[in-house]
């Protein structure tokens, strides 16, 4: 079944935060005047369980979802994480996946393609050891982050995609060393324009640096010609080497505003739904599957979120908008 909203949307992919901690405190993401030692997290009641989350992503899937995301926070500082990767793998026609920082994979990558995830993306924002640890602010080094992304590769969780964060003055500089370097490898890279995710990161419209800008950049030195999208709404633009060494994407969310076929929803850890990445408020679902619930009356009030659902934030961002109390990145993963 295929659920549309107001703008004739497919609900298609289902992004879901298993937590709202990390073990990084990206400038972007987790300044460290906010989520400092004081900061409140989640307590654990609070936060739905596996078995939670599985019943919700086989009813989100009975209309249409086909592709899973697992998020954070960090989403491998879980615990037994990997557990809840066996439950969602055990769902037919799914894209499984998951966005981590890396730091854990060493560790989990092989255990990951044992439990069924089928690929993962990686964030990295420079290859420059005094950038990347002044972004990440927790004094975590580029080399691990590589580490974890060649331990992926090697049990087979491909294609490896890399996202990064590009903020105006402070790593813009690692764009060119980024893109050469991961052409190399042959791993996707991704430039992400810095957003005005939450309401603590003091974005700044002149702190991002354009899609456009970073084509020209590259193109400079490696030409690039654009490439068709691989499925209706996909979130990065492609770009492939003209010299047929591989592919980039840009995630122009600032610049060129992709809502018009936006088919995600975000579930966050505390089991709320929420409809755009900037959404102020979420409909909550813990409850509800705490009272004891039928299958039916979730049904029903997924239909009935998606059926209003009216959300294109990134086409009508404008100085009124950029101050509201958008819900936190860390409390819905992006
Ligand atoms: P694949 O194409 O399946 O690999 O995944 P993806 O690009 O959708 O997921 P990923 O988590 O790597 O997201 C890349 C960047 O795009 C992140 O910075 C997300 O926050 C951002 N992003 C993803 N979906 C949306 C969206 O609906 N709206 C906006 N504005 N940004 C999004
Ligand atoms: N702007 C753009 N991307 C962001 N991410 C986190 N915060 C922001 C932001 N303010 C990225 C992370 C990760 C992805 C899910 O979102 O680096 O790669
Ligand atoms: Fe953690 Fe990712 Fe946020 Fe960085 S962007 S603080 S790694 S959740
Ligand atoms: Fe979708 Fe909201 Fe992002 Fe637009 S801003 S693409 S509606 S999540």
């Amino acid at each position: 079944m295929t659920l549309l909203d107001t703008l004739n949307r497919p609900l298609r992919d289902l992004r879901i935060s298993v937590t709202d901690r990390c073990n990084f405190r990206c400038v972007y993401c987790m300044p460290k005047e906010v989520f400092g030692p004081d900061y409140q997290f989640l307590h654990r009641d609070k936060v739905l369980t596996f078995e939670e989350i599985t019943r919700l992503a086989r009813l989100f899937v009975s209309f249409g979802v086909r592709k899973i995301r697992l998020t954070g926070g960090e989403p491998l500082v879980r615990k037994d994480f990997p557990d809840l990767i066996a439950m969602l793998a055990q769902i037919p026609d799914l894209d499984l996946t998951m966005t981590t920082n890396g730091s854990l994979l060493p560790r989990f990558a092989e255990q990951l393609k044992k439990a069924g995830l089928k690929r993962v993306t990686v964030s990295l924002d420079s290859l420059d050891n005094a950038i990347f640890k002044s972004m990440n602010d927790v004094d975590f080094p580029v080399e691990k982050v590589l580490e974890g992304m060649d331990a992926a590769k090697a049990v087979g969780l491909a294609p490896i995609k890399v996202n990064m964060v590009v903020k105006r003055g402070v790593n813009e500089d690692s764009i060119l060393p980024m893109a050469r370097f991961f052409r190399e490898k042959g791993y996707i890279l991704r430039f992400i324009e810095y957003m005005d995710v939450g309401h603590t990161n003091g974005w700044r419209m002149n702190e991002v640096v354009s899609a456009k800008e970073i084509v020209k950049i590259i193109s400079a030195e490696m030409p690039l010609e654009p490439v068709d999208p691989n499925y209706r709404g996909e979130v990065a633009e492609r770009w492939r080497y003209k010299d047929g060494s591989g592919e980039v994407g840009m995630v122009a969310s600032v610049t060129q505003a992709f809502c018009r076929d936006c088919n995600r929803a975000r579930l966050s850890a505390e089991g709320s739904l929420y409809t755009c990445l900037f959404a102020v408020k979420g409909h909550d679902f813990r409850d509800l599957l705490r009272s004891g619930v039928t299958d039916e009356e979730i049904v029903h009030k997924i239909e009935s979120i998606w059926g209003k659902r009216a959300d294109r934030y990134s086409e009508i961002r404008s100085e009124n908008t950029i101050p509201l109390p958008k819900v936190e990145m860390s409390h819905i993963g992006g």
